[in-house]
């Protein structure tokens, strides 16, 4: 997660038996990838581990740093990507040359298809609900759709599952496992700001909305004062220079650079304004907890539930 995900979430999930994620992008300055990458390779391979980590890179011509940060992924030998907006095809070679595996991001089966097309390992399939860039389609049907077009590729699900209940319904629904983005916002390791946390935990679904302001691509966030000055549609202005030819490449690097800029500023603690990107998985978070807990609770609420099926409607 842009501007949340950090080095103790990811060596706390890793210590969890889960995997931690981040955005390359978390790292810009000269140096500080390539020390963060040391630091977790050396965790990874202690005997507090048995999780594993993954690098998201952003594909394309709107990551200035896309390139860069991938040669230094491949000389680290990253474990596993996660690649989203563009064409997975140069990581997936670039992971494949050393073993490690690709999942691409998607939100249909016309994308899904194109990734597999690539050689990408697996998907993570983004629906409604999600934090960051949402997709367009419910799980419960994106799941079984992807399933049906792909029985053989790890399908990951993301978007508004916080619960263990909602692990084993994405389960049933024929997913291999999920990815969870807001939950971990409000964890004990986040450093995000106490308002942000507190922000998640005072929202409701119906407070999470779309803006494409933020980076040209619809972004979830909490609305408050500062997205009510933001506004959630690109106006005459942006949208011309982001569609036309001539334009598209710059403008659209310039529109990823001014989102990260205000990111940046305004999750951390002391920002004066504020930008709290969240899923719509809001509404069942209420507490702020240490992800080892986290962990925990969704092990025990996901064995309940399946005890509750179980004894409720399977058993005769
Ligand atoms: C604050 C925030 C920032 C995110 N940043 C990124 C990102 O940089 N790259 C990416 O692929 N996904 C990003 N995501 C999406 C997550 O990787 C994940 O797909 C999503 O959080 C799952 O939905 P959930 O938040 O409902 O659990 C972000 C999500 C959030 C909440």
């Amino acid at each position: 997660m842009h501007y949340v995900s950090n080095v103790p979430m990811v060596k706390e999930a890793m210590k969890q038996g889960i995997a931690g994620t981040f955005p390359s992008l978390n790292y810009r300055k000269e140096g500080e990838l390539e020390a963060v990458l040391d630091e977790l390779n050396g965790f990874l391979q202690s005997n507090q581990v048995t999780g594993t980590y993954g690098i998201n890179l952003i594909v394309g011509k709107s990551n200035p740093l896309y390139e860069k940060h991938l040669k230094i992924c491949v000389e680290k030998k990253v474990p596993f990507y996660i690649t989203s907006l563009g064409n997975p095809q140069q990581v997936v070679e670039a992971a494949h040359s050393y073993g490690a595996k690709v999942l691409s991001d998607v939100t249909n089966l016309k994308h899904a298809h194109k990734a597999k097309q690539t050689g990408t390992d697996g998907f993570i399939a983004v629906g409604q609900g999600a934090g960051g860039h949402a997709g367009p389609y419910p799980l419960h049907l994106l799941i079984p759709a992807l399933r049906r077009e792909f029985p053989q590729m790890p399908i990951i699900a993301a978007g508004g599952i916080s619960t263990g209940e909602g692990i084993l319904a994405m389960i049933t629904l024929g997913a291999s496992g999920v990815s969870m983005g807001t939950r971990f916002i409000s964890s004990s390791e986040c450093a995000v700001s106490d308002e942000y946390k507190n922000g998640i935990l005072n929202a409701t679904m119906e407070d999470v909305i779309l803006t494409d302001r933020l980076t040209g691509t619809p972004s979830a966030v909490i609305y408050n004062d500062f997205i009510k000055k933001l506004g959630v549609k690109q106006g005459f202005f942006e949208k011309t220079l982001s569609t036309n030819k001539f334009t598209k490449k710059y403008f659209k690097m310039y529109i990823q650079i001014r989102g990260m800029k205000w990111l940046e500023g305004k999750v951390i603690p002391g920002s004066k304004d504020s930008l709290w990107m969240a899923g719509q998985s809001v509404e069942l978070i209420k507490d702020i907890k240490p992800i080892s807990q986290i962990v925990t609770d969704l092990k025990s609420e996901l064995h309940v539930s399946y005890q509750k099926l179980n004894a409720n409607f399977l058993a005769v």
